[in-house]
């Protein structure tokens, strides 16, 4: 406890001394969210990244989204606490892998999910969150799609869209853990609990959710909801904004697995450390940027 004081009280001077920002996801641990400047779903803090007036950001999630803020804010410093937290669903597409898609179907617009490398951004038409993803698959101009890299959330869009869609097959290790079968326990201990269910689950997990949504509005619909009690099908550290919000409600995790061992890389320590040497800093080749830019902006620019 003296050490995180000590650590806090030295993340503010710095945060000063630099005029940091420091943005972190719901996945985040406690410790990070407790200092974060901002917290958000992967879309929310792109859309702060995009628009913060600090000149240097520290940001607390997986790689891929430090180097999306970058490419939305090339002028700033983008700091991330350790360079190992990356996405195993973000490397489960490359460049070769979708321009063979796109040869095969040249008609098609191309939608990425924000989880994947600044490359294949640069190859997209339009990204997308969990928080968007059908907005902005229904605001393209073609009747087809290619939809990458989650299977997962491109099946839970495929459902309710007109769009004829061609989904790869990533998906997140953490969130296509969770089975029925677990949430058939759980209901069964938690009877009066509603079931909230981010889209990267499995089809026949997200088919329970008696509600569907990115963090964010999971977090919102738990907050608004007369319900007194939820059953959790998203990251377990989604759980400090959900009690923070309602102190009063119960929250079940519905399993204890539903960790993201990437985003649990960062701690305290690190983020102050990354202030205080300015390292490491996310850098993308300006050309690979320059395209990866475009595809981020028409996606803030879905209403
Ligand atoms: P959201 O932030 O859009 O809910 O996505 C979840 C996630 O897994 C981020 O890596
Ligand atoms: Fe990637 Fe899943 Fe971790 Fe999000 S929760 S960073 S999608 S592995």
């Amino acid at each position: 406890a003296e050490q995180n004081r000590e650590l806090k009280e030295r993340l503010l001077q710095l945060k000063k001394e630099k005029n940091a920002i420091i943005l972190a996801h719901y996945y985040q641990r406690d410790e990070i969210q407790e200092v974060a400047d901002f917290r958000g779903d992967s879309f929310l803090l792109a859309q702060k990244a995009a628009s913060t007036d600090a000149d240097v950001i520290v940001f607390c999630g997986v790689h891929f989204m430090g180097e999306s803020a970058k490419i939305l804010a090339p002028n700033k410093i983008v700091l991330i606490p350790d360079e190992r937290a990356g996405c195993p669903m973000a490397d489960m597409v490359n460049v070769d892998g979708l321009r063979a898609l796109k040869k095969k179907h040249p008609n098609a617009t191309v939608v990425t999910y924000i989880n994947s490398s600044a490359d294949v951004k640069a190859e997209t038409d339009i990204c997308c969150t969990s928080a968007n993803a059908l907005k902005v698959v229904n605001s393209v101009a073609t009747e087809e799609v290619i939809w990458v890299p989650d299977k997962n959330l491109g099946d839970y869009v495929s459902k309710n869209t007109d769009k004829k869609m061609i989904i790869w097959e990533g998906y997140c290790n953490t969130h296509d853990m969770l089975t029925v079968k677990d949430v058939e326990e759980m209901r069964a201990q938690y009877p009066n609990a509603q079931f909230v269910v981010h889209p990267e689950c499995r089809p026949e997990v997200v088919k329970l959710g008696d509600f569907v949504g990115s963090t964010t509005a999971i977090i919102d619909y738990c907050k608004k909801s007369d319900c007194q009690e939820f059953i959790v099908g998203t990251e377990d550290g989604t759980g400090y904004q959900l009690r923070l919000d309602s102190p009063n409600k119960q929250f079940h995790f519905a399993t204890k697995y539903l960790v993201c061992p990437n985003m649990k890389v960062n701690n305290l320590k690190k983020v102050v450390r990354c202030l205080e040497t300015m390292q490491p800093q996310i850098y993308v080749a300006p050309h690979v940027a320059e395209q990866a830019k475009l595809s981020l902006e028409r996606m803030l620019q879905v209403k």
